[in-house]
């Protein structure tokens, strides 16, 4: 089935501060990371959610991006 998809402006409300969800985008895809402890208030390390984070995953996260394998993908960014 297709994903549902979501503009940059409406990934950026999920960021956990202006909306309850914790979304975040990689390679096209978003992920909801809202229970995990390590996205409390939409924030990880020095990181954001609610906004694409393919380069700064690939730059500077001391893990691949096999972290978003127990995460369900619920939409493309377009
Ligand atoms: C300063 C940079 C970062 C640090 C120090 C960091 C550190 C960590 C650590 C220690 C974990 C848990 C264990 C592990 O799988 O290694 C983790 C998990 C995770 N990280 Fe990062 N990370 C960074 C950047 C990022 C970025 C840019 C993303 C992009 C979205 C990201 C996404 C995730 C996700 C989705 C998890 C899984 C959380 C869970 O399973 O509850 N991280 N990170």
């Amino acid at each position: 089935m297709e994903l549902p998809t979501y503009k940059r402006s409406q990934l950026a409300l999920r960021n956990g501060q202006d909306m309850d969800a914790i979304w975040v985008a990689y390679q096209g895809i978003i992920y909801d990371v809202g229970d995990s402890r390590l996205w409390k208030d939409g924030k990880h390390y020095e990181h954001w959610a609610g906004q694409d984070l393919t380069e700064e995953l690939d730059q500077d996260a001391p893990h691949t991006a096999k972290v978003f394998e127990r995460f369900e993908s619920i939409g493309r960014l377009i």
